[in-house]
């Protein structure tokens, strides 16, 4: 068993001896003493800041401290003290702010002990414009919102959003427990200060994130404004890195030139001092150089703001390796698609794909506890916080590095997207055995690529768009059953590559990579497998798209700019206002296959549910 599920296991493993020794704990503890026994474990805590204890010590600390504020509400004293304690344990570090157009980003240094839970008791502050700044921030004119989401971003950070405030309030937000009037998060006044002086970067201009690639580093950096599709000069650009105490003095010591730039993605090699300590280049700070030219003179040399640092995004893969790669992974970006997750990974799991990338933009629905849920139910399933907005591209970039550790083959496609393999007479089978085709079929037709061609390196398969088929209302037994009717001809088509022979630009466009010299593309037959793309679902889930375009280089549905295009829905304009025919829509020629494959093949044989409807009957 590879060491990436293996502490998959130990995570499941642990939260189920905690929830069961939790529930059946002999005597059941007061939350007076579970509180009191909460205060001595801090005690150690801070005790072990000057002692070294091993961090597994603490693991009871924030059992006992997540039960302690659920209970909190039948007691304000408790509530308060546990308030107290959560100040005094997690002062807070700003690392940097990130302004987008409709939210304010942190990133807080992340200890490890900082948790979800924390979302209710941290607050934003924001200073009057017209107020000069006080030394501790108990007195003059400030705004106060709540935070709108908090999550763990990397191995050495969480994120924390925070709505952009009103009008004579600086968009510099900082962070306040509540409860606690007027002392801010930063805990002691030195790093409340220090707080306070980071300095804001805009989303326009800035390096957003950093993985390591054996002996290179990928930047991914917006403001570049490199074309789209194509591979830019990377002799304009450099790579620049920050050492020990960056956050100090703010300087990039090291400098290294550009290997490729496309798009939003550049390529560096490492400085030569850091080749051989790869452990030490994790959570360094870097960013982007770019030399501007004038009459093919370089005439100014500027460096980009950055909140990136070096993560290791394959580290657990590297593992993986030496038992044998998963045949076939997914990659995938989503907001908001709680209730659509759990078909869709369970569908595609019975036809072989064995492990799955969630990348996640922001979602607030719950996605994460369905995605935690599969997981525990040996669906391999990891999420993946995403907070970049429109970077579609971009993070599929960042998902093929993450994946090609682990993964001989990696789809990307969309949670919407369903593979079909029809049924195909005898004769006209290629690319697969039977007629009707069974359990891991998908992961069967790429493992025969893998051992018949050295050079394919990407299958394109081309996609139905289906349409409202007459719905008014979500199909229960899921989309593959309830969605029958679709337009005509395929549109397009989604990839299946492979990770290893993708060009080292990392270029995508719309779901398509560049492969490297020597490799090549095939189209299977639409005879062979196709993909129901449920493109055009009952209005008040399509309502939802229109908030989620998530391509960089794909206008927003609400633009008024290329409203002919096949990315937008014909006919549609740019509101989201549903048309009086909806449900009647995109309906060209009937068509059944996928649902009566689900139903043959999947539900169960004597209740006649479908694996995604038992689970949802079982916890409603
Ligand atoms: C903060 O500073 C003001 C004066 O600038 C002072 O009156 C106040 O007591 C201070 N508050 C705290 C909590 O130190
Ligand atoms: C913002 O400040 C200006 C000048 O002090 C004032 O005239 C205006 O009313 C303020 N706006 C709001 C919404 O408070
Ligand atoms: C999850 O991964 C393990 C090996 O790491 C594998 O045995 C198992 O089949 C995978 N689960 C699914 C649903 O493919
Ligand atoms: C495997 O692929 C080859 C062509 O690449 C094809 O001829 C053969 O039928 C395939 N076999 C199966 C079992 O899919
Ligand atoms: C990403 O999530 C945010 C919510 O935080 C949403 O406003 C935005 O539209 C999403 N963007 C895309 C392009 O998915």
């Amino acid at each position: 068993m590879s060491s990436s599920s293996d502490q998959r296991r130990k995570r499941k493993r642990i939260l189920r001896q905690s929830d069961s020794s939790l529930l059946s704990l002999p005597h059941l503890l007061s939350v007076r003493s579970l509180v009191l026994c909460f205060s001595f474990l801090t005690f150690l805590y801070l005790l072990s800041r000057t002692l070294p204890f091993a961090s597994s010590a603490f693991h009871p600390v924030l059992v006992v401290s997540s039960l302690s504020l659920l209970s909190s509400s039948s007691s304000s004293t408790t509530a308060q003290s546990v308030q107290d304690f959560g100040s005094f344990l997690y002062p807070l570090r700003i690392e940097n702010r990130v302004l987008f157009p409709d939210h304010v980003l942190l990133l807080v240094k992340n200890d490890g002990l900082l948790k979800k839970s924390v979302v209710d008791e941290l607050e934003c502050v924001y200073s009057g414009v017209t107020v000069l700044s006080t030394s501790n921030g108990s007195s003059g004119d400030f705004s106060v919102l709540k935070v709108l989401s908090f999550d763990e971003y990397d191995e050495f950070r969480s994120v924390v959003r925070c709505p952009l405030p009103s009008v004579n309030y600086s968009a510099d937000a900082n962070l306040r427990w509540s409860g606690r009037n007027g002392v801010f998060a930063g805990g002691e006044k030195g790093l409340w200060l220090d707080n306070r002086r980071v300095n804001s970067c805009s989303w326009e201009n800035v390096a957003y994130a950093a993985a390591l690639d054996g002996g290179t580093v990928v930047v991914f950096v917006k403001g570049l404004n490199l074309r789209a599709d194509r591979e830019s000069d990377p002799s304009q650009f450099s790579c620049h890195f920050g050492l020990g105490k960056w956050e100090k003095n703010g300087r990039y010591v090291l400098r290294t030139k550009a290997l490729t730039a496309a798009q939003e993605v550049v390529r560096c090699s490492l400085p030569r001092t850091l080749m051989n300590k790869l452990d030490k280049v994790k959570g360094i700070r870097v960013t982007i150089g770019a030399t501007h030219y004038f009459h093919a003179r370089a005439h100014k040399h500027v460096l980009i703001p950055s909140v990136a640092k070096v993560s290791d995004s394959g580290f657990e893969g590297q593992k993986k390796k030496m038992e044998g790669k998963y045949e076939l992974c997914v990659c995938t970006m989503v907001w908001n698609q709680a209730s659509a997750i759990r078909e869709w990974i369970m569908y595609h799991s019975w036809l072989g794909v064995e492990r799955w990338f969630i990348y996640d933009n922001n979602s607030d629905d719950g996605i994460d506890e369905v995605i935690q849920e599969l997981d525990l139910e040996n669906y391999n399933v990891t999420r993946h916080v995403w907070p970049w907005i429109k970077t579609q591209e971009a993070g599929f970039s960042h998902c093929a590095l993450r994946a090609r550790a682990e993964c001989e083959w990696v789809s990307f496609m969309d949670v919407d997207e369903y593979f079909y393999f029809p049924y195909s007479p005898p004769r006209h089978q290629r690319f697969r055995k039977s007629s009707y085709v069974g359990q891991n079929s998908l992961r069967a037709l790429v493992a025969n690529f893998s051992s018949s061609s050295r050079t394919i390196a990407e299958i394109r398969t081309s996609c139905h768009s289906f349409g409202p088929s007459g719905l008014n209302s979500p199909p229960s037994q899921g989309v593959t059953v309830g969605y029958t009717c679709r337009l005509q001809s395929p549109e397009r088509h989604k990839s299946i590559v492979r990770p290893d022979a993708l060009d080292t630009t990392l270029l995508n466009v719309v779901h398509h990579f560049h492969l490297q010299k020597g490799f090549r593309y095939m189209n299977l037959p639409q005879s062979t497998a196709i993909i129901n793309h449920y493109k055009y679902q009952v209005w008040e889930v399509f309502r939802a798209k229109f908030y989620r375009r998530v391509a960089t280089y794909v206008a927003d549905w609400q633009e008024n700019q290329n409203e002919g295009s096949r990315d937008r829905a014909p006919g549609l304009g740019t509101e989201a206002i549903e048309p009086p025919d909806w449900p009647q829509k995109f309906c060209e020629v009937w068509d059944t296959g996928l649902r009566d494959f689900v139903l043959s093949n999947l539900a169960d044989l004597s209740t006649g549910l479908l694996p995604w409807e038992t689970h949802s009957a079982l916890t409603d």
